[in-house]
């Protein structure tokens, strides 16, 4: 309404309507490095195109005439993890902010905190655990790649529960970097690591690590740079190892990355309390399996012993409504609101927040619902 409005006194919006826009604009006034970072995938990105197109294959059947389109029918707030959230969606964890924006992850923070939606800090954050957990409410969790240096990653987890973080989420499909030609091309890998490390720099143990302290000079940042990198691949975790993370921490763990079933199995059965089907937006394993295509058997697998989330191809209010009609408990919305936070800082995040919202109410209410607690297969059609 508040677009229509604006649109009757002769202003028009800022930013797109759609996901598709949004990349658009952001192709042509982002960096070449800041787009190709958010954009790109692994090798042919094939997996980043079957995220899409997996969404095609289900049909939503609305129904009619059952008192729904008013929009203050409608209730979208759900708890998830024991995180009361506006809606079911939190901002995915994405790393080296600051390459996109100078605003980063204090915009992100600030924004989903005021439309009361979720956010998951990434381990690769421009900007110290800290210095978010001040601005970003009650509803962020903290997202974890487990360095190889299990102090390090002990430190970090402690430090997120510290700042006020409510859950845990362990990325498990990131031991090591995808084949990701579009930052092989620009070269831009060592400056996009140097713009990744915030977690770490403001790390106690991490620093212990430090010949010097790495603000002393161009050397001495090279060096911190270089001890990142030799323990942020961890090709050593096994599902077993969530277990030690409920040692170091009494809130909830996710495991994000899951699309197979039997992992799904042994994570919970190691005490993750969620999981989030994802394949990275298709940046790890190109070939892989859509996410939405794994969500059913993961959801049947865990059941109703643990909350299960998804992301990998998030673009419109109808993804919402099919991720959640197929088992998910919520959703994380990536590369669109990532390419608003470029185009336009808080503001961008906030409108591609926006929409996805007020997308999600409207197509909820127009398809029949009042809640997203009525949604299930049963509303949707194989296209
Ligand atoms: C990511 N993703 C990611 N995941 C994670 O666990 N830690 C991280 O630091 C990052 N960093 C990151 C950077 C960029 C630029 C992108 C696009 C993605 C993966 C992210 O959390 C999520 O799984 C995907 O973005 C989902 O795919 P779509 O919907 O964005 O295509």
């Amino acid at each position: 309404n508040e677009i229509y409005f604006a649109g009757l006194g002769g202003t028009l919006p800022a930013l797109p309507m759609t996901a598709a826009g949004l990349e658009d604009l952001a192709r042509q006034r982002l960096s070449p490095e800041a787009f190709g970072y958010i954009a790109g995938s692994a090798s042919t990105e094939r997996t980043a195109a079957a995220n899409l197109a997996a969404f095609d294959r289900h049909r939503i059947v609305p129904r009619m005439l059952r008192g729904t389109a008013a929009p203050d029918v409608r209730d979208l707030s759900v708890e998830v993890l024991g995180t009361r959230l506006a809606a079911p969606v939190l901002t995915a964890p994405v790393g080296v902010l600051e390459l996109v924006h100078p605003d980063a992850e204090a915009a992100v923070g600030a924004v989903t905190s005021e439309l009361g939606v979720g956010s998951v800090l990434s381990t690769a954050a421009s900007t110290s655990i800290e210095t978010v957990a001040q601005v970003s409410g009650e509803t962020w969790w903290y997202q974890l790649y487990w360095p190889s240096d299990d102090e390090v990653a002990e430190s970090l987890v402690r430090r997120a529960t510290a700042a006020g973080a409510k859950a845990i989420v362990l990325t498990a499909d990131t031991p090591g970097m995808g084949w990701r030609p579009r930052d092989l091309e620009l070269g831009h890998l060592p400056f996009l690591q140097a713009k990744g490390i915030a977690n770490y720099l403001s790390d106690p143990v991490f620093r212990s690590r430090l010949a010097s302290p790495p603000e002393e000079s161009a050397e001495a940042m090279q060096m911190a740079v270089l001890t990142w990198v030799s323990m942020f691949g961890n090709h050593a975790i096994r599902a077993n190892d969530v277990a030690r993370l409920t040692e170091w921490t009494d809130l909830p763990i996710v495991v994000k990355g899951i699309v197979h079933p039997e992992d799904a199995h042994a994570v919970v059965d190691a005490g993750a309390s969620g999981v989030v089907v994802s394949n990275h937006g298709g940046r790890q394993v190109d070939g892989a399996i859509g996410a939405l295509d794994a969500l059913v058997p993961v959801a049947s697998a865990v059941g109703e012993r643990a909350t299960v989330l998804l992301d990998s191809g998030i673009r419109s209010g109808a993804d919402v409504v099919k991720a959640l009609a197929l088992g998910a408990d919520a959703v994380l919305y990536g590369r669109p609101w990532v390419y608003g936070l470029g185009l336009a800082g808080a503001d961008g995040v906030r409108h591609a927040l926006r929409m996805l919202l007020a997308d999600l109410d409207l197509t909820l209410g127009l398809a029949g619902f009042a809640s997203v607690a009525e949604l299930d297969p049963s509303i949707l059609r194989d296209a």
